[in-house]
């Protein structure tokens, strides 16, 4: 058992799927535990899962917040460091994908893609590194292995997580100095609330491309990343696949370009 205790972890996105899990690790691990998200019902029901079962875990509160709203999360945020003090760990996980033909993606979609997924990690950031980089902590960013591979069927969710690797690494050099570490999660599909309306729109193409990976438990994910917590690793890639796809990605983008082509050629015949 990974243990917390002494630690405050803020998580934007803990109400459902991969931030339900890794608030429910945390907290079972001693950690003061606070979730956000916007919907109230899904918060409470978050919030009993998270207690369920637990004897020793830490404190857990809930907020509810739109990510994509800088006024929202600033004033949400800044009342709960009040009350419940400054976060020692901060998962970024708000998001959520709509695949589709990049014919068929209209600009509200990748407005609305880019303000949750995108700017709901800089407004959380920009709130909170302010008041974490007096103590130290950990800055964790949610992407996805479509954070460096841009996956047939995902144009604008890819531009929003290609976005946070960016924006990680160039925020994880400011942090060096005062001891705050920055990284990023890059799950591979994983098997969530989210994956499941994701299926229902996926274009062929996009479902043959995912269905040649493995799917993963959001507990699998959630235990990738807790035990990555404090360490220096900036890229968390949970699963030997996913790792050695990043990796062939890196040294022979060719190759992997010409598998996901048969694969999306395949479809197409
Ligand atoms: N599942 C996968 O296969 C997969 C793979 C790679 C990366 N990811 C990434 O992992 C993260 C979690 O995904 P998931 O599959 O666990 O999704 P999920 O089960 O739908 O959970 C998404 C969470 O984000 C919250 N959220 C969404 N929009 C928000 C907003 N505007 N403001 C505040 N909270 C918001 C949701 O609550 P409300 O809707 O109530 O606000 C919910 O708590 C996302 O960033 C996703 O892109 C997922």
């Amino acid at each position: 058992m990974m243990r917390f205790n002494d630690k405050t972890a803020y998580i934007p996105g803990g109400s459902s799927g991969i931030g339900l899990a890794i608030a429910k690790k945390l907290y079972s691990g001693g950690a003061d535990v606070v979730i956000f998200s916007r919907n109230e019902d899904r918060l409470v029901k978050a919030t009993n899962h998270i207690k369920d079962g637990v004897d020793e875990g830490g404190k857990i509160e809930y907020r509810q917040l739109d990510v994509s709203s800088f006024e929202d999360v600033k004033k949400v945020m800044e009342e709960t460091v009040t009350k419940v003090g400054v976060p020692d760990i901060l998962v970024n996980c708000a998001g959520r994908s709509y695949p589709g033909y990049f014919e068929d993606i209209s600009y509200e979609q990748l407005d609305e893609t880019m303000k949750i997924n995108f700017y709901g990690v800089w407004n959380a950031s920009a709130v909170l590194f302010p008041k974490m980089k007096s103590k130290g902590g950990h800055i964790i960013n949610v992407s996805s292995m479509a954070g460096f591979i841009g996956v047939f069927g995902f144009t604008d969710y890819a531009a929003s997580k290609f976005a946070v690797i960016g924006f990680s690494e160039a925020l994880r050099s400011e942090g060096k100095k005062f001891g705050l570490k920055v990284s990023v999660l890059c799950p591979a599909d994983t098997d969530t609330p989210a994956f499941e309306i994701e299926n229902k729109n996926k274009p062929p193409e996009t479902k043959a491309v995912s269905e040649a990976a493995n799917l993963f438990t959001p507990e699998e994910i959630a235990d990738a990343l807790c035990k990555k917590i404090g360490s220096n690793t900036f890229l968390i890639i949970p699963g030997f696949m996913p790792k050695l796809t990043y990796h062939l990605k890196r040294l022979a983008p060719g190759l992997v370009e010409f598998i996901m082509d048969r694969i999306i050629r395949g479809v197409q015949k």
